[in-house]
């Protein structure tokens, strides 16, 4: 099994219910590490970048207006396959459709605020993380 990073973002509908602890709680009972952690408030350029494989979908302009809507708690994360166990953990992006037990399925309101964020793959966990943590910032051991 290969030991992976990939970046989590607690958005905004999570981080306005208090809810970043039982977030964090999951991460920790699956084994996964957080190595580096900040809140941010993104600027609608920060969001319109992060979210740029988006642009032109018709949900992205919602997406950046949510994302920028108040604070976002992000983290890196890291473990035994921790981008397929994260995602695992999150559920499917419509809440509606995503599994009992998940983040998604137990605090997201709809798929517009969809509570977490998580990398799909090596490569795009690597820029993401990059987009947040300048390497001297992420303490692994
Ligand atoms: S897709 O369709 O497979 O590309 O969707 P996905 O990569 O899972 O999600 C795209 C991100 O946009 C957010 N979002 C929506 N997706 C689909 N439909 C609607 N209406 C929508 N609104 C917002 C979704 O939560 C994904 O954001 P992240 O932050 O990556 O979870």
């Amino acid at each position: 099994m290969a030991v992976e990073r990939t970046l989590s973002i607690i958005k905004p509908d999570a981080v306005a219910k208090n809810i970043i602890g039982q977030i964090y709680s999951r991460f920790e009972q699956a084994g996964l590490k957080i190595i580096a952690a900040r809140m941010a408030y993104l600027s609608r350029r920060e969001a319109e970048t992060f979210y740029a494989v988006h642009r032109g979908r018709p949900f992205f302009n919602d997406l950046v207006e949510f994302m920028t809507s108040g604070p976002v708690m992000v983290q890196v994360l890291e473990g035994e396959n921790a981008i397929s166990k994260n995602r695992e953990l999150m559920g499917a992006t419509d809440p509606k459709k995503a599994e009992k037990g998940t983040i998604r399925a137990d605090f997201a309101e709809s798929i517009d605020a969809n509570a977490v964020h998580g990398s799909d793959a090596a490569e795009t966990a690597a820029v993401e993380i990059a987009c947040f943590f300048p390497a001297l910032d992420v303490y692994s051991r």
